[in-house]
């Protein structure tokens, strides 16, 4: 694990260019709150939520809290045989114990499978959505829930776009891109979409 970090779900570089991004959006003053949906142990919530300190915007973490779920065939790869049910697992307490040792505000934290997620659990606008999933039906249920919520200039980042170990979420994002006005660039593993 990279020294400084909660997980090695994530690396420095793919830090900064979130929050690089996330910047983008708060100096161009697109209206709107933060969503992650795949917080885990709080790796990129801590980060997240230190660059909204000097905002108004607020932070919404959302987590099975029970792990991955079944993979769909969208997701198979010999790459990712470590990748199974219930792996990634950590509690809700645990994200909180993180968080308050980083001494950073608490967001709004919600347990739950991104299927059952509805329009109330989010914000009523997003202006940034961090989404790490790592699957294609978490990433298509994240992209489906937000995507009522999003405005000109808000911008999505989903983690493992490039990661050959996770195929299904480069291709959830790619269906859901169809037909969209969006700019896409890749970074890392970072699949980056701005909304236009
Ligand atoms: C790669 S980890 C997230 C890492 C986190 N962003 C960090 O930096 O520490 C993926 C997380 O997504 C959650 N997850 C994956 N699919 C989910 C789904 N369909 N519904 C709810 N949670 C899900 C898992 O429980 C796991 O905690």
């Amino acid at each position: 694990m990279t020294k400084g970090l909660l997980s090695d779900q994530v690396n420095t570089k793919e830090i900064e260019i979130i929050i690089r991004e996330l910047n983008r959006v708060i100096n161009k003053k697109i209206t709107g709150d933060v969503v992650e949906l795949g917080c885990y142990v709080g790796t990129t919530t801590v980060h997240l939520t230190k660059t909204l300190m000097a905002t108004d915007k607020r932070l919404y973490v959302y987590d099975s809290f029970e792990g991955l779920p079944e993979k769909t065939r969208q997701d198979l790869s010999p790459l990712g045989q470590q990748f199974q049910v219930g792996e990634l697992h950590a509690t809700k307490k645990q994200l909180v114990k993180n968080l308050t040792q980083a001494r950073v505000p608490m967001p709004y934290i919600k347990k739950a499978w991104f299927s059952d997620l509805i329009k109330s659990d989010m914000p009523e606008v997003i202006s940034f959505a961090f989404l790490d999933g790592d699957y294609y039906g978490s990433v298509i249920d994240s992209l489906r829930v937000i995507e009522s919520h999003l405005v000109s200039g808000s911008v999505i980042v989903v983690d493992d776009y490039s990661n050959a170990a996770l195929p299904g979420a480069a291709k959830a994002v790619d269906e859901w891109l169809i037909g969209r006005s969006v700019v896409k660039k890749i970074e890392q593993s970072l699949a980056i979409i701005s909304i236009i």
